[in-house]
């Protein structure tokens, strides 16, 4: 088994359409990458299955979609605006700027010496409206978490939940990272998926507890190797400025073992700082005898989408030998595949099989929207295809289907081809 490297994910992403450079005709710009059509397909069943396992299947969390822009306060209650930042060092000799946590005493470019070490705000500093005066600042939201806060008292008013609740949100992210790297790693626009979960005070370990393992069962649950994922705890000084414990929850990537996700217990830091700089009561009842209020504390898992689609592509990349040829496959639980199935008519140039072949793809793409018709090339070229973008398994239509209405099902690990009845393809694909 030959190795697994960022040149041969990135070239596969680029080449079978997962994830290009962004303004890539203009030479690309760093830190932004464009999804293609089997990416989003991708992240859309990857999101999904969040949503599934974290918003629709329990009874005790709340999904929203807050707006990216928020007003400036916001992020100076936060915190953000005062220290959402990371040390920077300027080469005296090229002007270039790098990361200082991620360079040595001399510049790496051209040897120079660098300069004072600076603290560089990674928020996108935008002006909002036709005025570009300070009363007009607002920022590209750099963590989805934000708006999760300034909506806690919508969900309060509308559904009146008792602690302990959470709610959840999927969405962009923007980050002015002074060094991106890694392919879709470390990038300036990315997406993530967020939950802050509201605890009475005392009970916060209990549920840091419980979210540690919630968060190894959805990565379970997209087929990320587990024994590749190690807990890393946070020291004091390197936790962000609103947590009292962290984990980093890390991944073996091919360039090494770096954060995938973070749980974080942010206490009552942004619900106390939000109601200081808003004015607005953010406390909750937790005793309808006594009628006592808390700021409810908050333990919050967050997901990068973008590093969990790296990590996915590490782990399904496979080479291996089938018969006698050697092929490259993404071994992609059915569950987040970007196409669960490939439909094929036998040959191209016989109308009777291209006709039922047809149909049978029309009928079964009524229940597993995502599969794709495939009539390039022999077989064994399609079968390769398929393989290289993780379609578990492939459909083909033969002159026996014509009269038994049976096809070929082939099976995308082990190459080993059964026949079914078209009436019982879906149970077979969503298998
Ligand atoms: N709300 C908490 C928060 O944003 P974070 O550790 O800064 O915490 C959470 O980010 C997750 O977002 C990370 O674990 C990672 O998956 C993802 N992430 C953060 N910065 C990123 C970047 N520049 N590029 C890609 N993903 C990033």
């Amino acid at each position: 088994m030959s190795e697994v490297t960022m040149e041969k994910i990135v070239s596969l992403a680029k080449r079978r359409g997962f994830v290009y450079p962004g303004s890539e005709i203009y030479g690309g710009f760093s830190g932004f990458w464009d999804y293609g059509p089997l990416g989003i397909a991708l992240k859309r069943n990857i999101e999904n299955l969040w949503w599934r396992m974290f918003v629709e299947n329990r009874d005790d969390m709340f999904g929203i979609d807050a707006a990216i822009f928020m007003q400036k306060q916001a992020w100076e209650a936060s915190g953000h605006v005062k220290g959402f930042s990371d040390p920077m060092v300027e080469c005296k000799k090229c002007k270039k700027r790098f990361r200082a946590d991620q360079v040595g005493d001399a510049c790496p470019e051209c040897g120079g010496n660098f300069g004072e070490v600076r603290q560089f705000n990674m928020m996108f500093k935008m002006h909002v409206g036709a005025t570009e005066d300070e009363s007009a600042v607002s920022y590209l939201r750099p963590e989805t978490a934000g708006g999760i806060f300034v909506n806690f008292k919508n969900i309060i008013d509308s559904f009146h939940p008792k602690l302990p609740f959470g709610i959840a949100q999927i969405g962009k992210a923007f980050r002015n990272e002074i060094a991106p790297r890694d392919f879709i790693f470390r990038v300036r626009e990315m997406e993530q998926m967020e939950i802050e979960y509201f605890v009475r005070p005392d009970e916060w370990e209990r549920w840091f507890v419980a979210w540690r393992e919630e968060i190894f069962m959805f990565f379970e649950a997209i087929g990320v190797a587990r024994d590749f994922i190690h807990e890393s705890e946070i020291g004091d000084g390197d936790r962000a400025h609103y947590s009292k414990r962290t984990i980093d929850f890390e991944y073996d990537f091919p360039f090494g073992r770096k954060e995938l996700c973070g749980l974080a217990y942010r206490t009552d830091f942004d619900l106390s700082a939000h109601a200081k700089a808003s004015g607005v009561d953010l406390s909750v009842v937790v005793n309808d005898v006594t009628g006592e209020k808390v700021i409810p504390h908050v333990i919050e898992p967050s997901f990068g989408v973008d590093r969990a689609i790296l990590a996915l592509l590490a782990s399904v990349y496979t080479e291996d030998t089938l018969g006698d040829e050697t092929r490259v496959y993404l071994k992609f639980n059915p569950i987040v595949a970007p196409i669960k199935a490939a439909v094929f008519p036998l040959l191209k140039n016989k109308p009777e099989l291209v006709a039922k072949a047809r149909e049978v793809y029309t009928e079964l793409k009524k229940t597993v929207p995502q599969i794709m018709w495939d009539d390039n090339g022999n077989i064994g070229k399609r079968y390769r295809r398929q393989d290289e973008i993780g379609t578990p398994v492939c459909i083909t239509i033969d002159f026996q289907t014509l009269e038994d209405d049976t096809v070929t099902i082939r099976n995308r690990d082990t190459g080993v081809q059964e026949r079914v009845s078209t009436s019982l393809l879906s149970k077979h694909v969503l298998a």
